[in-house]
C-alpha cells in the first residue's frame, strides 16, 4: 500500500542528513511530493512560511528541520486533553491522514543539556518495544532548539486508577486477574529487553474498556528527562505508594525486580479497593510498610544495612498475615502465595515477571483479543 501523501513527504524528509537543502534540489526531490498534498489554507499557509509557492515551487534555500517539524505538528490534530502529567500535557489527537486515536505527550528536557546520548537511545529503544501490552511510540516530534519534544503514542480509553474508580466490573477477580498477567506480560517483555519501568502505577496503565486490553505507559521516560527534583515546578505530588523497599532505603543499585513489587501493590489494590500501603512521605510508606510486612531483618536481606537510609532504630514491628491485609483472597492460596512472592523485601528473592507468569494463580484466564 502506498504511504499517505503527506507520510511520503515526511519520510522522504526525514532521509535527507543536512538541516537545509538548496533550491533547486529542494525542488527536484521534494517539490513532487509536496504537490501531491491535499491543499487547504493551512497547508498553503505553513507551506508559504517555507518559501512555496504554488506555480514556481520553493523559492529559496529550504529549512528541511523546521519544514520537517511543521508538518509533523499539522498531520496530528488534537482534539482534547487527557491528562496534564509531570512533564507536561498529553493531548488526545487525531492522525490527518488515517484518522487513528492517538495520545500526544509534551516532554519537556533542560535546555542546557539538551537531549542527552542515553536519552536517545533509551528512545530508540522504546520505538523497538513491541508488545501488545506495552503502548506504542508511533512517532517523535522534535523541535530544532527546543526544549521538548512530542511523543505520538497509541491511544486508550482510559487509565487504570480511573477504570477502578468507575467500572465496577474491575473488582472482578477474574478481572483482576486479566489485569495483572497483561501488565505481568508487558513487564517481562521490557525486562527481557534491558528496561524497566520504575514508576509502575494505576495511573501508568492503561486499559481499552470494552476490549479488555491493558498496556503499559509512560515506560522507562522516569530517568530521560527531567530529574525529580526539578519536576517540583509542576506542583505535582508524585505518587510513592508503589516504590519499592529498596528504592525507598536509598539504593544506588537496583534492578528490575523494582517492578515486581509495584505489581504486588496493584494487584492488593485491586483486591482491596484502596492502596495497600499509603504515605506522602517516603519515610512514612515505609513504616506503612513495615507495620503491615514486619520490619525486614539483614538475615532476610542481606543488603539492608548497607542501605543509605536503613537505620538500626527503626522501630520493629512483626509481619501479619497476608490474608488479613486482602481478606478477599483469604480463601485463595494461590492468589495469596503469588502475592507474598511479589512482596518479598530482597529483591534478589522477589519472583520475576517470567515465573509470575508461571504461577498456578493465572491458569484458565483467556487474554483479551488484539
Ligand atoms: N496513550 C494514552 N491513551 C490514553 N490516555 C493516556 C495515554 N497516555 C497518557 N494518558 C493519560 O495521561 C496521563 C499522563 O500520562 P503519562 O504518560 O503517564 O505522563 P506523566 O509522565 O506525566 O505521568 C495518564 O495517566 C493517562 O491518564
Ligand atoms: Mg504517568
Amino acid at each position: 500500500m502506498a504511504p499517505e501523501p503527506l507520510t511520503a513527504l515526511l519520510s522522504r524528509l526525514s532521509r535527507f542528513k543536512a538541516l537545509a537543502a538548496e533550491r533547486e534540489l529542494a525542488n527536484s526531490v521534494l517539490g513532487p511530493l509536496v504537490r501531491k498534498l491535499p491543499f487547504d489554507q493551512e497547508l498553503a499557509l505553513l507551506l508559504a512560511k517555507f518559501g512555496w509557492h504554488p506555480v514556481e515551487g520553493f523559492t529559496g534555500t529550504l529549512d528541511l528541520a523546521g519544514l520537517k517539524g511543521a508538518l509533523q505538528k499539522y498531520k496530528y490534530i488534537k482534539i482534547g486533553q487527557l491528562g496534564s502529567g509531570s512533564y507536561g500535557v498529553v493531548h488526545k489527537a487525531i492522525n490527518r491522514e488515517t484518522n487513528e486515536l492517538l495520545a500526544i505527550k509534551k516532554v519537556v528536557h533542560s535546555v542546557e543539556h539538551g537531549l542527552s546520548d542515553s536519552t536517545i537511545r533509551e528512545i530508540s529503544t522504546l520505538r523497538e518495544l513491541r508488545h501488545d501490552n506495552i503502548v506504542r511510540l508511533k512517532d517523535i516530534i522534535a523541535t530544532v532548539n527546543g526544549n521538548h519534544v512530542h511523543l505520538v503514542l497509541e491511544f486508550l480509553d482510559c487509565d487504570l486508577r480511573h477504570y477502578l474508580d468507575t467500572y465496577p466490573v474491575a473488582s472482578d477477580v477474574g478481572r483482576i486477574k486479566s489485569v495483572v498477567l497483561q501488565i505481568l506480560r508487558g513487564i517481562r517483555h521490557a525486562h527481557a529487553n534491558s528496561i524497566m519501568h520504575r514508576d509502575l502505577k494505576p495511573q501508568n496503565v492503561l486499559v481499552g474498556v470494552e476490549s479488555g486490553q491493558v498496556k503499559i505507559t509512560d515506560f522507562g521516560l522516569a530517568r530521560c528527562f527531567l530529574p525529580n527534583e526539578d519536576r517540583a515546578y509542576t506542583e505535582r505530588v508524585v505518587t510513592l505508594y508503589y516504590r519499592s523497599p529498596e528504592l525507598l532505603l536509598g539504593a544506588q543499585y537496583y534492578t528490575s525486580a523494582v517492578d515486581l513489587w509495584s505489581v504486588g501493590c496493584i494487584m492488593a489494590e485491586m483486591v482491596n479497593f484502596e492502596p495497600l500501603f499509603k504515605s506522602d512521605t517516603e519515610i512514612g510508606l515505609l513504616f506503612r510498610i513495615f507495620e503491615k510486612l514486619g520490619t525486614p531483618t539483614p538475615e532476610a536481606w542481606r543488603e539492608l544495612p548497607g542501605l543509605a537510609y536503613f537505620s538500626e532504630q527503626f522501630p520493629r514491628f512483626p509481619p501479619r498475615p497476608l490474608a488479613e491485609l486482602v481478606p478477599r483472597l483469604a480463601g485463595d492460596a494461590a492468589g495469596l502465595d503469588l502475592l507474598r512472592r511479589m512482596l518479598v523485601y530482597d529483591p534478589r528473592q522477589r519472583i520475576t515477571a517470567s515465573q509470575a507468569l508461571e504461577h498456578p494463580w493465572f491458569q484458565g484466564v483467556v487474554l483479551p483479543a488484539q
